[in-house]
């Protein structure tokens, strides 16, 4: 097997191809024109989609990514599930498998499910070849090389390829990703920063080199492997808390009169706090967040650091009694009663511009809605309707659940005698509602629930409507 000069990367295959793996790779084939990249996956319907004529039917939505694919694939981008092969191939693999919180066994509820993780670091013991540098790309907990590490010294031994004269050598490299969903393609193209942390430059060097095509080179951090590792799980750490803070405030706004958007712009104000991440709303939601915080709790408590656990385990726990406390502002407004009570919800997305709703405050809600008894008429522009019932059905087991429980394709057919709409995904259609028209074909009294603090509210209250809006009295 004939491997690249040893001072540039020329292959690099990514193990999963989803939402971290393909828009990363996709940027780096535009970027690096001389490296052939291979995606593999071993679900066969992704890797169609990936590869399918019609962009719009790609996997993954963001923003300015067709366009790439468009350019790449078939050149130096390719998508396919051939693992083996091209896993022997590469210089440098990335592993971008998912990792979710486990769900049963030792730090359920807590630590990742490294299975795949596992799986992918078995197969390249297996099929390398020579050299090759591994780029753990997916979010995971720290000293996770470690046992990428002792699988591969384990296994590689074990297996040598026909012809094959030396032994396989191994790097590990952390270089987390720092995306946001909608904004992926942008993330990547001008990151604040790049992080790669190893235990040897050469290795660290190398896939800065990749990076340089197209980041300033100051905006390179190299760091060690477990620093990499945990930074990762820190800033998301961080960004969640400062959601968690001001969605604490808007609690205590709404209690106070006073009004929690003036609240976060004169606190934002202050540029060593500094106006970004605070946004009230029902809480956070996303792959990440609540994941990596789960992680950092884990990681404290092994070390016995419990005021560091219990202080972390706070910012979920302020992000659930968000979520929780706006199903009970709805019983409250709505007499002390939704049962049979139509709700029309809109957006199901965890954030706009997405129609990712994993962690979505949307599924709590809406599901403490129905427990109280309300039927819920559900709309969301991008999240499809399977999806949605799917997801709802696992959590509010009842034999009645299709007729309490609607997904519609019009805010129309949505809102239609609803006794209160809530909204829960900051959409930019929802701020450009006729809200007059809606009043006219919903129950009196009309109640809206603004969770997004998206409507003016001089405009709703004119019109007739009851307004609760988050974070103000
Ligand atoms: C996040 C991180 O931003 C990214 O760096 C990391 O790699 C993955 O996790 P993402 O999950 O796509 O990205 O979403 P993000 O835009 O960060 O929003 C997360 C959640 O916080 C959303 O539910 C959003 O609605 C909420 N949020 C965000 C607020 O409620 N208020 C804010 O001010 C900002």
């Amino acid at each position: 097997m004939i491997k690249m000069d040893k001072n540039k990367v020329k292959n690099i295959c990514c193990i999963g191809a989803g939402y971290v793996g393909g828009p990363t790779m996709a940027v780096i084939a535009e970027k690096c024109p001389d490296i052939q990249i291979n995606v593999v996956d071993i679900d066969i319907e992704r890797i169609n989609k990936w590869n399918s004529k019609d962009l719009s039917k790609l996997p993954v939505f963001e923003p300015g990514l067709s366009n790439i694919i468009s350019k790449c694939r078939d050149n130096n981008l390719h998508f396919s599930t051939d693992t083996e092969n091209n896993i022997a191939r590469a210089d440098v693999i990335f592993i971008s498998v998912n990792t979710p919180t486990k769900t049963k066994g030792i730090g359920a509820g807590y630590a990742s499910d490294l299975t795949w993780i596992e799986s992918s670091a078995r197969q390249i013991a297996k099929f390398a070849s020579g050299h090759t540098i591994i780029v753990e790309k997916s979010t995971l907990p720290v000293k996770t090389a470690e046992t990428i590490k002792q699988i591969l010294k384990g296994e590689a031994k074990l297996h040598y390829l026909e012809g094959e004269t030396k032994e396989k050598s191994f790097s590990i490299i952390s270089n987390p990703e720092f995306l946001a969903e909608g904004t992926a393609i942008n993330d990547l193209e001008f990151p604040d920063r790049v992080l790669i942390g190893g235990e040897d430059s050469y290795s660290i060097d190398l896939i800065a080199d990749i990076y340089t095509k197209w980041v300033p080179k100051h905006k390179i951090i190299k760091t060690n492997l477990w620093s990499s590792e945990l930074s990762k799980l820190v800033a998301n750490a961080f960004l969640a808390q400062r959601v968690s803070s001001i969605n604490s405030i808007s609690a205590l706004c709404e209690s106070t009169g006073a009004d929690i958007k003036e609240v976060s712009l004169a606190v934002g104000a202050d540029h060593r706090i500094g106006d970004k991440f605070l946004k009230s709303g029902p809480g956070f939601g996303g792959s990440c967040f609540k994941k990596d915080i789960l992680n950092l709790v884990y990681l404290c408590k092994y070390y016995g650091l419990t005021q560091v656990s219990e202080y972390w385990e706070q910012v979920l726990k302020i992000n659930s009694w968000q979520q929780e406390r706006i199903s009970s502002i709805i019983v409250e407004k709505l007499f002390g009663n939704i049962n049979n009570k139509k709700i029309c919800i809109l957006g199901f997305s965890f954030k706009a511009n997405t129609n990712d709703i994993r962690e979505s405050p949307g599924i709590q809600i809406c599901k403490d809605l129905m427990n109280e008894g309300a039927l819920l008429s559900i709309f969301d522009p991008k999240v499809e309707k399977d999806i949605i019932l799917k997801t709802l059905k696992k959590s509010y087991k009842d034999k009645d659940f299709e007729k309490k429980c609607k997904v519609e394709t019009s805010i129309l057919n949505a809102a239609r005698y609803s006794d209160a709409i809530l909204i829960i995904t900051d959409w930019d259609q929802f701020r450009k509602i006729d809200w007059s028209e809606i009043f006219s074909i919903v129950n009196q009294p009309a109640w809206i629930f603004d969770t997004r603090i998206c409507l003016e509210k001089s405009y709703i209250k004119k019109i007739g409507f009851n307004l609760w809006s988050l974070g103000s009295s």
